[in-house]
């Protein structure tokens, strides 16, 4: 990436969940090696462990001018998630981006024979886990001048635009995040705050994959061909 984009990365403080993992794993690491002298990274997940081996990865490549904060974090719980600023060390709190990106997948039934707890799981993460954490740090995007200033990147799909069969709670929450971030972003016009949506096709991930692989069979079905997988890294 150009050193214009690092230059403009520098100094910002960059919220990523579900950064244990896959795209936001590659994600955390990309704005790293981007901005590698002077960036604060909080890598949000539930798995604590795995964060802190990112964070080691992180200062292994870059070395330590970017500052990584492991943070253990729930996004289907509210109650977490009203925390999670005033949790954080004081230095972390001036958020400048947040990036959207924990997300799930579960099971593969149709309907009516969907797991009422899958519906929710996925539900409660990929559509309030995400409207809640955009609600917990846009305060801090709105009290900066002309209105607020920040970047706000939400992790949809294709999948809201090319439904497939035994995936419609998946694509439905996928559906749902496109609606809200072009909703929000037509409340927030009139400010710097800037709200954008990135919709991958197929990356070649764990648990998303996992369940991909045993979709395979309902391929056929869908109504457009499957187009080339990515792996994370490619995520550009
Ligand atoms: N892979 C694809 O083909 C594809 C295509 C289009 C869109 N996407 C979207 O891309 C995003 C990332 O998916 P991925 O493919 O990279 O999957 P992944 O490798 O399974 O990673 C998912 C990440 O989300 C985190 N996560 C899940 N539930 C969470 C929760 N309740 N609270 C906090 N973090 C949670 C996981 O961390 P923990 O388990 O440690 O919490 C993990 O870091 C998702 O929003 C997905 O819908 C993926």
């Amino acid at each position: 990436m150009s050193s214009a984009m690092g230059k403009r990365l520098e100094g910002k403080t960059i919220v990523v969940t579900g950064a244990s993992s896959g795209i936001g794993r590659s994600t955390a690491m990309e704005f790293a090696r981007t901005s590698p002298k002077n960036l604060k990274l909080v890598l949000a997940a539930r798995r604590i462990e795995i964060l802190k081996q990112v964070a080691k990865d992180i200062e292994k490549e870059v070395g330590d001018g970017v500052k990584v904060l492991p943070f253990k974090l729930d996004v289907s719980s509210s109650e977490e998630v009203r925390g999670f600023v005033n949790a954080l060390p004081v230095e972390f709190r001036d958020i400048d981006i947040l990036v959207n990106n924990a997300g799930l997948v579960k099971g593969l039934a149709k309907a009516p024979e969907i797991a009422e707890e899958d519906i929710n799981i996925m539900f409660a993460t990929n559509v309030t886990g995400l409207i809640n954490m955009t609600q917990a740090i846009l305060p801090i995007f709105k009290r900066r001048d002309e209105g607020g200033r920040g970047d706000i990147i939400n992790i949809g799909s294709v999948a809201a635009r090319e439904p497939y069969a035994g995936g419609s709670i998946y694509c439905a929450t996928k559906t749902a995040v496109r609606t809200f971030t072009d909703a929000l972003r037509r409340e927030l016009v009139a400010t710097r705050i800037r709200v954008i949506e990135i919709d991958p096709g197929q990356v070649e991930t764990s648990d998303i994959m996992a369940t991909r692989r045993r979709q395979m069979q309902y391929m056929r079905e869908w109504s457009t061909p499957n187009p080339a997988q990515l792996r994370p890294q490619e995520m550009q």
